[in-house]
């Protein structure tokens, strides 16, 4: 039987409509306001800076890296640090040569075009982007049959950012004509911390150190997932306590969203159960867990796998994944298979 499914998922790292309430009005609009991802953020200020200074578009930009670690909110920030309007898409989104010809013809010089989930792309529209990317032209068939003739339109100067969640699913032509290739990191407690005061700040929630700490340590990495849990712990701050989200509130409202002290929730305990109790804790394929569990096993592979591994529950290995035996300590399994009195 299906616990929870993964749509509801309190800690479901998928977009949902009450997210885009809360993160149109969290997201920073500058790169200084943007907490964590050192690397790329360092990176993405130099290119920015020597692109303005030449007044020039800034070159290709492809994201990539789990699911809910900001790269909306950064291809925003390249455009407003740009300068220019950003036009935002997804992969899926985009059925037709058409429907991508007339996106790129009503950009204005320098504007960001921004396409998630740019892996899901099909082919032939892919191959409308390769001109459009490499020399800013639209190649465009007339007519049919032998009198069929190829005409080319140039387009503005524009700025490509392209988010996935893994860069191997992109086919090699369109990843190489991304000139800056940036991966996003699950972030670290602190910097979740962080966020999570900053938010609190702008929604005018009441949060101590100790209740931001405790949100930030079960957020799995992820600020979406962290915002999510703010929101539903100001609830339980409000009702059950004094409306101050401390240590006491936090980890009350979290153990009544069932997520343990780790972030982990149902979904995960039941995957990481199934693999020690099926498969003795493996090495087992991914497609037979997916199966065992009843997910994808694409949803495995971005959503639950790079926080269990993250925190070194779950290896990879040639012959399939493996459960650690710190999750066996976590679970209360000993490795041997018998149930602890933990
Ligand atoms: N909200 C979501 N992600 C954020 C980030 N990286 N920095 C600041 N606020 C955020």
């Amino acid at each position: 039987m299906q616990e929870m499914d993964f749509e509801n998922r309190i800690v479901s790292t998928e977009f949902t409509d009450a997210d885009n309430d809360i993160e149109s009005s969290l997201r920073p609009k500058q790169l200084t306001d943007y907490i964590g991802q050192e690397k790329a953020k360092e990176n993405l200020e130099i290119y920015i800076k020597a692109a303005r200074a030449r007044a020039e578009a800034l070159d290709h930009v492809l994201l990539y890296g789990p699911p809910g670690l900001g790269k909306t909110t950064l291809a925003g920030i390249i455009a407003n640090e740009m300068g220019v309007n950003i036009r935002i898409t997804s992969g899926p989104a985009i059925e037709k040569q058409g429907d991508l010809a007339a996106l790129l013809t009503n950009l204005q010089e320098g504007d960001v075009l921004f396409i998630d989930e740019i892996h899901r792309l099909n082919r032939s529209v892919e191959e409308v982007l390769y001109p459009a990317m490499e020399d800013r032209a639209l190649d465009i068939i007339i007519g049919k049959g032998p009198s069929a003739r190829s005409i080319r339109l140039d387009l503005p100067n524009f700025t490509l950012v392209g988010a996935t969640t893994r860069a191997g699913q992109l086919s090699a032509p369109l990843r190489d004509r991304f000139g800056v290739i940036l991966r996003l990191e699950l972030y670290t407690k602190n910097e979740l911390a962080s966020i999570v005061k900053r938010s609190a700040g702008i929604l005018g929630i009441d949060i101590d150190e100790k209740g931001a700490a405790q949100i930030a340590s079960r957020s799995r990495g992820t600020p979406r997932i962290a915002n999510r849990l703010l929101k539903r712990s100001r609830d339980f701050a409000e009702v059950k306590f004094d409306g101050v989200i401390t240590e006491e509130a936090a980890s009350s409202a979290l153990a009544n969203m069932e997520i343990d002290e780790l972030g982990l929730d149902a979904i995960d305990r039941r995957l990481l159960t199934t693999m020690i109790r099926n498969y003795n804790g493996g090495p087992v394929g991914l497609e037979t867990i997916a199966a065992a569990i009843g997910e994808e096993a694409v949803t495995i592979e971005d959503v639950y796998e790079p926080y269990l591994m993250q925190i070194g529950f779950l290896g990879r290995t040639p012959r399939g994944r493996v459960v650690s035996p710190p999750a066996y300590k976590h679970l209360g399994i000993e490795i041997d298979g018998q149930q602890t009195l933990l």
